[in-house]
């Protein structure tokens, strides 16, 4: 029997923090208390070291086709990347072609996943609608363990879906006590001004971000809030970027509304001077929504600290600048939209959220692993450290400089969007399913390790 006792290290969930030893046994905790009287295969002495319930990232697209391209980084590559950051679980998007069948979609992206080293899950986009869509929708949730699904209001005349379509996927989640995640962005607003922008002569990178101001974010993100009221149904706003949509969200909630709302520490900490970087370099954070002005990244930090945006993920959809992000040089719509963050995510919150003293400890374990496992229906399998819980532990050293670069990630791409941050503290060694995956700053992964996680929602 497969057996690892971590000793005193301190647990820190979202709710509590208790010096402790936790005893691992075939992959789940088996014990916890304090100098626990066991005899293990491996022991580790954390002292000085906190334990994280290892990281959930709820949004990622692994090998997606997109604007032509396909994101860089595969399921193996990207859950590894993932360990390496404190990252032991994710729910990755199915994205069905108009027209395609849910659960032939569904299929192809099972086949993806075969060679992910961590754990993982899958939200289903709703890209048109029909009775089959409805009936596919039933099949996901009963039988597939898929009950979450985004509406793109954005990306015209590709996968974005319009009202009618909405409100059918919102009346479907009533039948089925299903989620509605929605990529808040009018898109109808937003292809005027990109047409508009170029046949002026825009055609750099931060064209992008111009003809994507944060009010089409805003006006979105309310006009789901009020279907969604009118229905009486939840639902969840993806990678929220500006002060539009989290003035939403926060009204919606106080009005009662059942909203949940995401971030991601791209829209935390940088700004739209990205987009001035010379020599097509802006094209690296040409993603949707884009980098906002200074000043929207303060509403949304408020807005994790009050409990009102619950979840940070990353939305890691990563494209190389050259070969696949250079396809947009002379028309910046043409610049596949998306970035890598997957490994990044942890040390980012816990350096620039914890340490400056902008969200504590305890939230950061809430926004980045509890508070995604309760949502999406993975508690208390993840998302805490409990007995009977999976082992995905995070034994975390809280000092240590390091310095973010596409020299030395392990995501599969040539850029990073933090290229040169420091960060302070990180990983010191990452278990998942109760396997020590990450040591010394090596990966220990097995292709194929990782488990389907099917979901179900406490409605
Ligand atoms: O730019 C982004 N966000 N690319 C991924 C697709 C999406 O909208 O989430
Ligand atoms: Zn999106
Ligand atoms: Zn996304």
């Amino acid at each position: 029997m497969s057996t690892l006792l971590i000793k005193n290290g301190e647990i820190i969930t979202a709710m509590d923090r208790c010096r402790s030893d936790v005893y691992i046994q075939e992959g789940r905790i088996a014990a916890i208390g304090t100098d626990l009287d066991v005899s293990a295969e491996r022991v580790i002495d954390a002292a000085g070291h906190y334990l994280l319930p290892g990281g959930i990232d709820v949004h990622t697209h692994f090998d997606m086709p997109f604007m032509g391209e396909v994101s860089a980084d595969d399921f193996e590559s990207g859950t590894a990347a993932g360990i390496a950051g404190g990252t032991t679980s994710i729910i990755d998007y199915v994205v069905p072609a108009k027209e395609q069948s849910l659960l032939e979609a569904l299929e192809t992206w099972k086949a993806k996943a075969k060679n992910a080293v961590a754990d993982y899950g899958f939200h289903m986009a709703v890209t048109w609608y029909s009775d089959q869509v409805a009936r596919e929708m039933q099949v996901c949730v009963e039988e597939e363990g898929i009950p979450s699904f985004k509406a793109f209001l954005a990306y015209k005349d590709a996968i974005m879906v319009n009202d009618e379509e909405l409100f059918s996927m919102l009346k479907a989640s009533r039948e089925l006590g299903a989620l509605i995640m929605a990529h808040c962005e009018n898109g109808e607003i937003i292809s005027e001004l990109q047409e508009k922008f170029f046949t002026e002569g825009g055609t750099e990178p931060v064209y992008h971000a111009l003809s994507r101001p944060s009010y089409a974010e805003g006006e979105s993100a309310f006009r789901l809030t009020q279907m969604a009221r009118s229905l009486g149904v939840p639902a969840y706003f993806v990678h929220m970027s500006c002060r539009e949509s989290t003035k939403v969200l926060v009204e919606g909630r106080a009005e009662g509304i059942d909203l949940y709302g995401e971030t991601c520490p791209q829209y935390l900490l940088l700004d739209d001077t990205v987009y001035e970087q010379p020599d097509f370099r802006g094209a690296a954070y040409v993603m949707s929504p884009p980098i906002r002005p200074k000043g929207h990244a303060e509403a949304l930090w408020g807005a994790i600290r009050s409990g009102q945006i619950q979840v940070v993920g990353t939305d890691h959809c990563p494209f190389n600048l050259k070969g696949q992000k250079e396809m947009g040089r002379e028309d910046f719509r043409k610049i596949p939209n998306g970035a890598a963050g997957i490994e990044d995510r942890l040390k980012l919150l816990y350096t620039y959220g914890v340490l400056q003293k902008r969200i504590t400890l305890q939230q950061l374990v809430a926004v980045t692993s509890t508070n995604p496992a309760q949502i999406f229906g993975m508690y208390p399998r993840k998302g805490t450290i409990a007995i009977g819980s999976d082992a995905d532990i995070v034994i975390w050293q809280p000092k240590g400089e390091g310095t973010i670069s596409a020299e030395t990630h392990f995501h599969k791409v040539d850029t990073s969007i933090f290229e040169g941050m420091k960060t302070e503290g990180g990983p010191a060694v990452v278990i998942a399913a109760g396997r020590v995956q990450f040591e010394n700053g090596k990966l220990d992964v097995e292709p194929g390790a990782g488990r389907y996680l099917p979901r179900w929602l406490n409605t």
